[in-house]
């Protein structure tokens, strides 16, 4: 048995491949590097579903899935009361559960908008303000962007945050994204298969690390106290936030992809120059203390510098990854659906046996 199904293959697919010896990311054929940056968030989710997503458009995303942000919000409005005193991934899995497992809904298009539109909603009603309407003559992450700050963001604020959804909007099979397809293989319906994920997707070990990244920032306080700070936090058997990975053995190029977007803000020199500076205490603290491992940044350290730098409220970072992922969810939920059979693997059995009667 492989504990945490370490290098079992459990599906193929066209979607994504994960080098994590070479630090290499493949999407739809595109290396991360040529997509990140330069694509929208509408054309990579076209690219994504393109002959694998066959009730989704195959050209112009951009208005239907506006369309469809405005009639999610008329459909989490109502609901407003029954996400209060909820954390913003809570709330968001309950405004994403109200979607029914039918036909109609079930579309792709619907449930994506309804992820963007739900993770604005939830962030706003989790910190007591009201949430913003959809504006469906902008893009998906301009308005996102909008409804979680109230505040249109700039060209560079937008590409930013595009450059962001787009870099995590699929990575293989990941432990979302497995649940996504276990689910999806007992044809349960598309939006149970994506509330199933984003479950698995919050906790820290997964899509839950930006924020106590920042945390960690804070607490380190100065670069003089990072290196004291990290060894301690490693002796007292913590993992450090941002750092290590199932599969890449050297630095997630996702990290890199957003280090170069965050840079590009206006007036986050200092902030990046005193991360740099814990990532370099961090990578030399885990090279002493973890020499049997290759442990190196994964794409949550500079997740958090970048949605900090766009004024993105922690308690928002797993809602934001999750409303980019779950264009890499449901393409993976119709290819499962399409190629692959119930999963459905075996335990060893290491309890006891009933006694025999003598
Ligand atoms: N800090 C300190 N030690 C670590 C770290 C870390 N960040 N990561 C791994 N280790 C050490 C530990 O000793 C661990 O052994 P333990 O279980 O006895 O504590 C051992 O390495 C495990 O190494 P791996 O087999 O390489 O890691 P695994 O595949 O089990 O875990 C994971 C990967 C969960 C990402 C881990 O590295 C971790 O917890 N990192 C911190 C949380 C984090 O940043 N998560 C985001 C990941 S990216 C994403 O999911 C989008």
């Amino acid at each position: 048995m492989r504990s945490g199904l370490d290098n079992v293959v459990a599906a193929e697919t066209v979607l994504s491949h994960v080098d994590g010896e070479a630090g290499r990311l493949i999407i739809r054929g595109s290396d991360l590097e040529d997509l990140a940056g330069h694509a929208t968030f509408e054309e990579a989710t076209v690219l994504l579903w393109d002959g694998v997503v066959p009730d989704a458009p195959t050209a112009e995303l951009a208005a239907p899935l506006g369309h469809a942000r405005a009639r999610a919000f008329d459909r989490f409005r109502p609901l407003k009361n029954e996400t209060r005193g909820l954390s913003a991934v809570e709330a968001m899995r309950l405004l994403l559960s109200s979607m029914p497992d039918g036909k109609r809904a079930e579309e792709p298009v619907a449930l994506l908008a309804a992820a963007g539109v739900a993770a604005a909603f939830a962030t706003r009603v989790s910190q007591g303000l009201e949430p913003i309407a959809p504006n469906p003559a902008m893009s998906h992450a301009a308005d996102v962007l909008r409804m979680i700050r109230d505040k249109a963001g700039d060209a560079e604020e937008v590409r930013a945050f595009e450059t962001y959804l787009v870099a995590v909007i699929d990575h293989g099979l990941n432990a979302s994204t497995f649940t996504a397809r276990v689910v999806a293989s007992t044809a349960a319906g598309l939006p149970s298969a994506v509330v199933a994920a984003l479950c698995a997707l919050k906790g820290p070990l997964h899509g839950g690390a930006p924020g106590p990244v920042l945390d960690m920032l804070d607490a380190i306080g100065t670069l003089g106290n990072a290196r004291a700070w990290l060894i301690d936090a490693i002796k007292r058997g913590e993992r450090l936030m941002g750092f290590g990975h199932r599969v890449y053995r050297v630095r997630d190029p996702r990290a890199n992809v957003l280090k170069v977007a965050v840079a590009k803000l206006k007036g986050r020199s200092n902030r990046i120059a005193f991360a740099e500076g814990v990532e370099a205490a961090a990578l030399e603290a885990l090279k002493e203390l973890k020499s049997d491992r290759r442990l190196d940044t994964n794409v949550e350290f500079y997740t958090a510098l970048l949605l900090e730098a766009l004024d993105i409220p922690r308690a928002a970072f797993t809602p934001v990854f999750t409303l980019a992922r779950t264009a890499g969810w449901i393409a993976h939920v119709r290819e499962q659906e399409a190629n692959g059979r119930l999963i459905r693997p075996q335990s060893r059995y290491v309890g006891s046996w009933p006694v025999q009667a003598a």
